[in-house]
């Protein structure tokens, strides 16, 4: 069996199925940029067939990624593979992911099919694939809930139709750790042609045991796992890449395969993930939450000052915490600002949008001294909110509060090409802020998520402040990044309703 274990992001494809975790095309492509430079073996880049929004975002990410194989997702659908295949045409190395449900539950309930109509389908999809790529993932949906006699039979025959890759998903997150190693064993051992494949897990985390199920899949002869940044995915996430490379790496006492990873891009790319989603990590979540690697007792820090090694199993520089330097600064010009956007992998589309960006970069380093990868991060993604054709945009704001009374805001927006300004008060300036801007936009929305974030240590820190606002079942993440928190909230809140009124028309791979 390989020694390699193969890391399949599904960061851009099932960490998008978050409610509000939309990604813009362009985020995108960075997202996958930083991806390729992590050494990610396999990129889920979305599924084309979902939107031409979708489609578009495949096609940018299959051209700008030259390292990493590049994935698109299919139902076993002739349009769903025809479309895989069109935006995958510019990819240097491409795959395409075709699945179907094999679950009772999901064949009779959802697909309305027999047995012998999904193994023909199965079979039907992978062939069709293999017309446009020679590398073609199966995977059966809802595999932990399927019939492991059925399972080995659509299998072989998918085998036999030309699929490499079997990938095998807890698409619910019901199965515990010793079920699912065993359940991967099984059908390595039962399935005849089973050896002509990699065997792949996708785990959710409906039950907290996505990153254990895979690894116990992985001590069962699984050699990919797919997994996304910070554990982003569908309801509960999936399996969430920095535990999963970070565990295999760090007992390598247990695991007989390697990934190929380079670890020091994890924190910084954990990074870039939660600021374009806006989903924030918790202090204590493993690797890459900031409280990971510090330690508080008294006990513990002198244990770590004698040894590292009798409280800490992994080095906080070795997934990039050291990463958090100060790169520019007041004086920095031009060239040392478009050298490190370069370096970041960070292209903005046009001269317009460079001189924009290092307007803000001024801007920013009047206030702030020392400004890190992360505030240019936060900038940029400033910037291309900025150049979305926005309906709505914050022209002004002022916010004043002191004790005793209550915060007023005055704003100014404009909003369709008009200019319109309005005063308002509220339980805090921020809250005085979000009711003017209401009572010019009259959204209809409501508000559901707010949270403030510091981008970096010290008062002078952006705020990074996310809102998610939901209008007729539809959810959306706005963000927006300042020195000034009140201004961010009402950029943040301004984001939010600009995505919420843009059209969307978009299909789901479950559906
Ligand atoms: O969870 C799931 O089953 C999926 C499939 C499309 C692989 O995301
Ligand atoms: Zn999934």
């Amino acid at each position: 069996m390989s020694d390699k274990l193969i890391i399949f992001d599904t960061t851009l494809r099932d960490g998008e199925q978050s409610p509000g975790a939309s990604m813009t095309r362009d985020e995108k492509v960075r997202i996958a940029k930083a991806l390729e430079r992590m050494r990610v073996d396999v990129i889920e880049a979305g599924f084309p067939i979902a939107s031409p929004g979708d489609f578009e975002s495949v096609q940018a990410v299959a051209e700008a990624v030259k390292d990493s194989r590049v994935c698109a997702l299919a139902r076993a659908l002739d349009k769903d593979i025809d479309s895989a295949g069109a935006a995958l045409h510019g990819a240097n190395a491409a795959r395409i992911h075709t699945f179907i449900a094999t679950s009772p539950i999901h064949m009779q309930m959802k697909l309305r099919m027999s047995p012998d109509q999904v193994v023909e389908q199965a079979v039907k999809a992978v062939k069709r694939a293999r017309q446009y790529v020679d590398d073609v993932e199966f995977s059966p949906e809802d595999a932990g809930r399927s019939d492991i006699d059925f399972l080995c039979r659509v299998i072989e025959a998918v085998i036999d139709a030309g699929a490499q890759t079997v990938n095998i998903p807890d698409t619910v997150g019901y199965n515990l750790p010793h079920q699912f190693g065993s359940l991967i064993r099984t059908l390595r051992e039962r399935i005849p042609n089973a050896d002509k494949v990699v065997f792949s897990v996708h785990c959710h985390n409906d039950l907290g045991l996505a990153v254990a199920n895979s690894l116990s899949a992985v001590l069962n002869g699984a050699r990919q796992v797919e997994c996304t940044i910070n554990g982003l995915g569908e309801r509960a996430g999936n399996a969430a890449l920095e535990e999963i490379v970070m565990a295999v790496h760090t007992r390598q006492d247990i695991f007989s395969c390697q990934t190929g990873i380079d670890a020091t891009q994890i924190v910084p790319c954990s990074r870039l993930v939660s600021g374009i989603t806006g989903f924030a990590v918790q202090p204590n979540k493993a690797i890459v939450g900031a409280n990971a690697f510090a330690h508080e007792s008294g006990i513990h820090q002198d244990g770590v000052l004698k040894s590292r090694e009798t409280y800490e199993i992994m080095r906080a520089q070795d997934v990039g915490w050291s990463a958090n330097r100060m790169v520019l600064g007041k004086h920095s010009g031009r060239n040392a600002f478009r050298t490190r956007l370069q370096e970041l992998d960070i292209t903005l589309s046009s001269d317009e949008e460079v001189n924009a960006a290092f307007v803000r970069f001024k801007e920013l380093a009047d206030k702030k001294h020392e400004i890190y990868d992360e505030d240019l991060q936060a900038l940029v993604t400033d910037v291309n909110l900025a150049a979305e054709n926005e309906r709505i945009r914050l022209v002004y704001l002022k916010a004043s509060s002191e004790t005793g009374e209550m915060p007023v805001a005055d704003i100014t927006l404009w909003v369709d090409g008009v200019e319109r300004k309005a005063t308002s008060r509220g339980d805090g300036p921020v809250d005085a802020a979000f009711r003017a801007i209401e009572s010019l936009v009259a959204s209809g929305t409501q508000l559901t998520l707010y949270s403030v974030n510091a981008i970096t240590s010290g008062t002078d820190s952006q705020g990074e402040v996310t809102v998610r606002v939901e209008k007729n079942g539809r959810i959306v993440n706005g963000q927006g990044a300042d020195t000034d928190i009140v201004i961010a909230s009402a950029k943040a809140y301004i984001n939010g309703l600009n995505k919420i009124i843009a059209p969307e028309h978009r299909a789901h791979p479950q559906l």
